[in-house]
């Protein structure tokens, strides 16, 4: 979810609904705004986009006050009723919320008896505890206080008092939320990319913190009352970066961009005598560790299973990857020097957060490598690795996974030469080659887009094959695939199909093969031949080199340990034309949000 908050001078409906815009790749089920103008709070909610939101609104209502919010439903399915923001009974109140409280039905009970409820989310318990505990404390920043001292769990949070015109309360626990500063207006915002436009002067909050924000100051405080005082940063985002252009979406956008994003990653990763160029501490990090523990989700941790190998044939250090959300049910026997490298896009993914809290609390290090720098992962790590990819905003991740991919190759050279051993390449050199190679290969749309329409065109469902680091980008491959355009789609090891899975193959039924390795070329090839015997229709991506007559597809040479950087574009392209043709949104998929703020 996401959620804005305005208090200034210039007209609050746009300022929240632009912003809104913003944060809509957080989450798109519902959306809703709450405006306050010198006679009472007004409050739009609808279920569906921000853009049917901006013609609810009532265009005449003046206003400089407000918050809004966009949602990803967890408590309570998308609907008007359960959209934020949320009222207390006497409709005094006023609040939006990102994140889960996990005491909600107990705060209902002990507190809330006689309390009418007009939906069934966690958030409006807080709402009406606000208004409960104005009873006994007759001053809202105090029932404010009360409250939030009360939670347990998640959450970020922006309050309007119908009494108070000058006061935006806002809270924030375990889920992101930050102020931006202005000249006579200030803001709260679930990140920054939703005040751009007004700002790009910021101020961090921390959990448990509380902060009262005017016209013209804004003050933090912990719990007990006691003001913090923090300096503020800049963000150095360029708001161009955040709009499409003349694309029609931003995946293909996100797609094309890969080219550049790899050049900048060779710059920004090379000092002027072209040497690697790496935060020492982040170098002597790695060098002291014995291990390292991959944390990531979805895509972040596709790009894991590669950096894995990276870090194990270059470096020679052992690897370990896990899905975040499993980490703390199947904690593994750690090493003796763990080194926790969390792998995140947004830097924000809730479920890799509590296992950094986790292992800090255990007194480990961590290294977080994203592509958003000041980010709660970002922040809460002892280092960090930026991806350089410029804001990602089409939901299923393209540009990020690459960039976090030649990001771990980096990182694996420097820790081999860390280590003392010799490597036979010069990876920006070849990272240089990819860049051309990806060049390539976005210019080959209409070759894709004919693909997809002749084997992917009606289908229900697709495999995707590949043996040793194919198999890993036929993961991804298939993830890609199945969030855009819904096809039921799997990536597997090629010799793991006949296993079980093979069973599914039918008559036409697509797979798409990946040959990019030498070593299993023949063996990849031969699990082909098995599905294609049962009937299935198999689609060939290979690689110069290693290419055979029946292939359909195949991508420019480039080193081998880097191929996944070049086969994971046409699979991105695939998966764009797939949604495309299906009239599927590409940009905003069913059910999903980018940002994942809840565990
Ligand atoms: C969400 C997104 C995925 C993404 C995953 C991890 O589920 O829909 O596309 O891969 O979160 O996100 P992160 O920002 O941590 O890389």
């Amino acid at each position: 979810c996401g959620i804005v908050g305005y208090i200034g001078q210039l007209d609050t409906k746009d300022v929240l609904l632009n912003g809104l815009e913003k944060l809509e790749y957080r989450g798109y089920d519902s959306a809703g705004i709450a405006i306050r103008d010198d006679a009472d709070l007004h409050t739009f909610k609808v279920k569906g986009r921000i853009n049917t939101l901006r013609e609810r609104v009532d265009d005449s209502i003046a206003s400089t006050m407000g918050i809004g919010h966009t949602r990803w439903a967890t408590h309570g399915g998308p609907s008007a009723e359960n959209a934020h923001p949320h009222q207390s009974s006497s409709g005094r109140f006023v609040l939006v919320h990102n994140g889960v409280i996990e005491n909600y039905q107990e705060l209902k009970n002990d507190y809330l008896g006689g309390v009418t409820f007009g939906s069934e989310t966690d958030t409006e318990v807080i709402v009406q505890l606000v208004e409960k505990n104005m009873e006994t404390y007759q001053d809202t920043a105090e029932a404010f206080r009360q409250t939030i001292s009360s939670l347990k769990g998640s959450y970020a949070l922006g309050l309007m008092d119908k009494q108070d015109p000058d006061t935006i309360y806002a809270a924030k626990n375990k889920s992101p939320l930050l102020v931006g500063l202005g000249d006579g207006f200030n803001m709260v915002a679930s990140d920054a990319m939703a005040t751009l436009k007004e700002t790009d002067q910021y101020l961090e909050i921390s959990d448990q913190e509380i902060v009262l924000v005017n016209r013209h100051f804004v003050q933090l405080q912990k719990l007990d009352g006691t003001v913090v005082h923090r300096e503020p940063f800049t963000a150095q985002i360029d708001v161009n970066d955040t709009e499409k252009g003349t694309y029609p979406h931003f995946m293909l956008k996100e797609i094309d961009e890969q080219p550049f994003v790899m050049r900048r990653i060779i710059q920004e990763y090379q000092d002027d005598s072209e040497r690697l160029k790496l935060d020492e501490d982040i170098r002597s990090a790695v060098k002291a560790c014995d291990r390292i523990y991959i944390i990531a989700a979805g895509t972040s941790y596709h790009a894991g299973l590669i950096g894995k190998q990276f870090l194990e044939k270059m470096a020679g250090i052992p690897v370990e990857v896990h899905v975040a959300s499993e980490f703390s049910y199947n904690m593994p026997l750690l090493s003796e020097k763990p080194l926790f490298v969390f792998i995140s896009q947004s830097g924000e993914t809730a479920d890799s957060r509590s296992v950094l809290v986790k292992i800090k609390e255990m007194g480990h290090p961590a290294l977080t490598i994203t592509n958003v720098p000041g980010s709660t992962l970002s922040r809460e790590a002892n280092y960090t690795l930026h991806l350089h990819a410029g804001p990602e905003i089409a939901v299923a991740s393209t540009k990020a996974y690459t960039a976090q991919i030649a990001v771990l190759a980096i990182l694996a050279v420097d820790s081999a030469r860390a280590r003392g051993l010799e490597l036979d390449f010069d990876l920006m050199q070849e990272l240089a080659i990819v860049a051309n190679a990806m060049e390539m290969l976005t210019d080959q749309k209409e070759t894709m887009d004919e693909l997809v329409r002749e084997n992917l065109g009606i289908t229900r469902n697709a495999f995707f094959i590949g043996r040793s680091t194919d198999y890993f980008v036929c993961l991804e491959g298939a993830l890609k695939l199945k969030e855009i355009s819904y096809i039921q789609a799997e990536g597997f090891a090629g010799g793991e199909l006949k296993h079980g899975t093979i069973a599914l193959i039918e008559e036409g039924t697509p797979v798409v093969a990946l040959a990019t390795q030498e070593n299993v070329n023949d063996s990849i090839r031969s699990n082909v031949q098995e599905v294609v015997a049962r009937g299935a229709n198999d689609i060939i991506f290979s690689i110069q080199g290693l290419e055979r007559d029946s292939d359909a597809f195949v991508v420019p040479h480039v080193h081998e340990l880097l191929t996944p950087l070049v086969s994971a574009v046409p699979m991105q392209l695939l998966a764009y034309y797939a949604a495309l043709h299906r009239d599927c949104d590409v940009d905003k998929p069913r059910n999903l949000a980018k940002s994942v703020t809840v565990e």
